[in-house]
Order: structure tokens, then C-alpha cells, then sequence
């Protein structure tokens, strides 16, 4: 083959190769070692010098140009590999991203982070209860035997397990106040607590009852201990609560647990006692059950009651979820419908 035709097909062939392997298939074609070039330059001595004189020049001048034009073939073809890559993994950072929706506690047990941090900063101690009781704990430490009406206050769903002679029968707790009597058997006194859990009655549900709810036992037995203290507690734990003065009064209410019993209302915070839908336009919220603890509980706490005093209250923590959030039905709080717990 004539040497401008090698070095014709030669520039074709490297050109039109799309991809290394056609490079270097080309390259050996004409470059390699049994390369149409190669050929030549073998053929080189056995020409005549004035030939030789001529045709090696052009040789060499020849393969140099295969040789750049290979070299800036393979630097387009790696390029071109570059930029299809890139091309493939661009991203652009313009597009909305995807969301990732991040968990959260329930308004409940906010609520109860809260309350458990007030107390404690008051040196109450948080202490935690079985949710099955016995018959004991729940009614007869708690002055209320068997015969006595009080129990209807608060149907019990009972579990179905043989009696313990001593203890009676297995209960869902209808409140949290049988850990007064366990608390004292456990720690001794003085003591001061709040037992913060779930309880359970076998109530028609409604917008305001559950069968299911939260509540805040609080507990205090010391030497000297009167409702003044109470009132002093409670005050402060609502103004931090509610991040202002708070007021509170006392009516008489029944417990057996405790004598005298009473029922707390606490000031408006939600409309300074002007009247609102929370306080029913009345400027006083109910809040909870309190009084003075029974000889009785304390004796069952092996406590002398002629030594030691205190006081107990129990109040509604899913109540107090409701008034702080607006939830007004009870029954969204159980329900499981994460539009609802989103908001808060
Ligand atoms: C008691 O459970 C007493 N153990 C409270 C107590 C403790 C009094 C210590 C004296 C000394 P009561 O049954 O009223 O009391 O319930 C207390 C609070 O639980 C109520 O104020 C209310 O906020 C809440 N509560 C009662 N029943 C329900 C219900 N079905 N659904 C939601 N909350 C309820």
C-alpha cells in the first residue's frame, strides 16, 4: 500500500474509534509491531539510498502523526467517558428533597416530662407503680373494704386469676393512690412523691371519661405537715405549670383515703378569670382530689399516724392534656391518629 493511503486509512480508523478496544485495535494495525508502518520501515532498507533518503523522512513524519493523532483520540474518548458519567450522576441540587418525617413523644407524656421536672425540682421523688393491682392496694390500704359503697365510685375491670388470701383479687388500678400505701412500705418516711401513670375504670366513655386515662398521684408525709403546705405546693407547681400566678381553693369533697377531703380548683390561666370556654365562664378550673392522708392509709403504710402527717392528691393528667392543648374530646388521645399529635 502506498504510504499517503496507510497514513489515510490509518487517521480514519483512529478517528472513527469510539472506544478504547477500536483504539487499540487500530493502533496495532498501523502502529504495532506487524503494522502496515511497521512494514514500511522494515522494507526501508532495501531500498536504494536516494529512495531511502526520501521515504524515511515521510515514514517518520508519518508515524509521528499517527502517534499524536492516537495520543489526542484516546484523551477524547476518555474525556467523552468523563463527561457521560458525570452526566449520569448529576443531581440538581435545586430539587425539592425528600422529607424525612422525624417522631415525637405524645402531648401526654410532654405534659408528664413537665410535670415530673417541676416536682422534682421541689424535691419529689418520681416513683413508678404496678398498673395490676391487688384488691388490696387499690381499695383496703386505701380505707375502702369490701362492702363499702365507695367501691362503686370506681368500677374495676378485674384480671381472671385466682385470689391471693391475703392480697384478694387481681385489678387494673382505677387510680394511682395505692402507691401511697406501697411507697411507705418501700421508703419509709418522710417521703415525698408523685407517681405519675396509666389507670383504668370500666366507664361509658365520653367525650371527658375514658376507660383508659393518665394520672398524678402526689404524696407527702412529714412531721408537721398541713393543708397550708398543700396550697403553698400546689400554687407554685401551677404557676410553673402555667408560667403565671395561679390561684387555688378548696371544697369539701369525699375521699376515703383521706379526712378532711377536698377538691381543688385552680384560678383561669387561660382567661385571668374573666370566663372562657375552659373554665366553662367561671374562672375556676376543677383540677383534683386532695386532702389530708387517713390514719388508716398511714397505718397500712406501717406509719404511726400519732408521729407523721401529710397529704395526698390525685389529679387527671389527660384532663390537664386537654385543657393546655384544646383536644376537645378525650377519646383522640388514645386513638392513634397522628394528625392530631403532629401539632404539638
Ligand atoms: C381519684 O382517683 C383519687 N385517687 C384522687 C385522690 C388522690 C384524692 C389522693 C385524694 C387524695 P377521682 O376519681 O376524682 O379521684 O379521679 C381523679 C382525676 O382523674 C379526676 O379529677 C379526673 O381529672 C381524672 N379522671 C377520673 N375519671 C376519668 C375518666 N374516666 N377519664 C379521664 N379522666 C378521669
Amino acid at each position: 500500500m502506498d504510504l499517503s493511503e496507510i497514513l489515510k486509512s490509518g487517521l480514519k480508523a483512529i478517528e472513527s474509534a469510539n472506544d478504547e478496544t477500536a483504539l487499540k485495535s487500530a493502533e496495532r494495525e498501523f502502529l504495532g509491531k506487524e503494522g502496515l508502518l511497521m512494514a514500511e520501515l522494515k522494507n526501508l532498507k532495501n531500498l536504494p539510498d536516494e529512495e531511502k533518503r526520501v521515504k524515511g523522512p515521510e515514514l517518520n513524519q508519518a508515524k509521528i502523526t499517527l502517534e499524536t493523532t492516537l495520543k489526542n483520540r484516546l484523551q477524547a474518548i476518555e474525556l467523552q467517558a468523563i463527561n457521560q458519567k458525570l452526566e449520569n450522576d448529576w443531581v440538581d441540587p435545586t430539587l425539592p428533597g425528600d422529607t424525612f418525617t422525624k417522631g415525637h413523644t405524645h402531648p401526654l407524656y410532654q405534659i408528664q416530662e413537665e410535670v415530673e421536672q417541676i416536682f422534682q425540682e421541689m424535691g419529689f421523688r418520681i416513683i413508678d407503680g404496678p398498673e395490676v393491682e391487688t384488691e388490696f392496694y387499690n381499695f383496703e390500704s386505701l380505707n375502702v373494704p369490701a362492702h363499702h359503697p365507695a367501691r362503686d365510685m370506681q368500677d374495676t375491670f378485674f384480671i381472671d386469676a385466682p385470689a391471693d388470701p391475703e392480697e384478694g383479687r387481681l385489678v387494673l388500678r382505677t387510680q394511682t393512690s395505692p402507691n401511697q400505701v406501697r411507697a411507705m412500705r418501700e421508703y419509709g418516711v418522710p417521703l415525698r412523691m408523685i407517681v405519675p401513670g396509666r389507670v383504668f375504670r370500666n366507664e361509658a366513655t365520653d367525650a371527658s371519661h375514658e376507660h383508659t386515662f393518665d394520672q398524678v398521684e402526689g404524696f407527702l408525709v412529714d412531721k408537721d405537715i398541713s393543708i397550708a403546705h398543700l396550697k403553698g405546693v400546689m400554687e407554685e407547681f401551677l404557676m410553673r405549670l402555667f408560667k403565671k400566678p395561679t390561684r387555688v381553693r378548696f371544697r369539701p369533697g369525699y375521699f376515703p383515703f383521706v379526712e378532711p377531703g377536698m377538691e381543688l380548683d385552680m384560678s383561669c390561666p387561660f382567661c385571668n378569670e374573666q370566663g372562657c370556654r375552659v373554665c366553662k365562664k367561671t374562672g375556676w378550673i376543677e383540677f383534683m382530689g386532695c386532702g389530708m392522708v387517713h390514719p388508716h392509709v398511714l397505718k397500712s403504710g406501717g406509719v404511726n399516724p400519732e408521729e407523721y402527717q401529710g397529704w395526698a392528691f390525685g389529679f387527671g393528667l389527660t384532663r390537664l392534656v386537654m385543657m393546655r392543648t384544646g383536644i376537645n374530646d378525650i377519646r383522640y388521645l388514645s386513638g392513634g391518629d397522628l394528625r392530631i399529635y403532629e401539632q404539638f
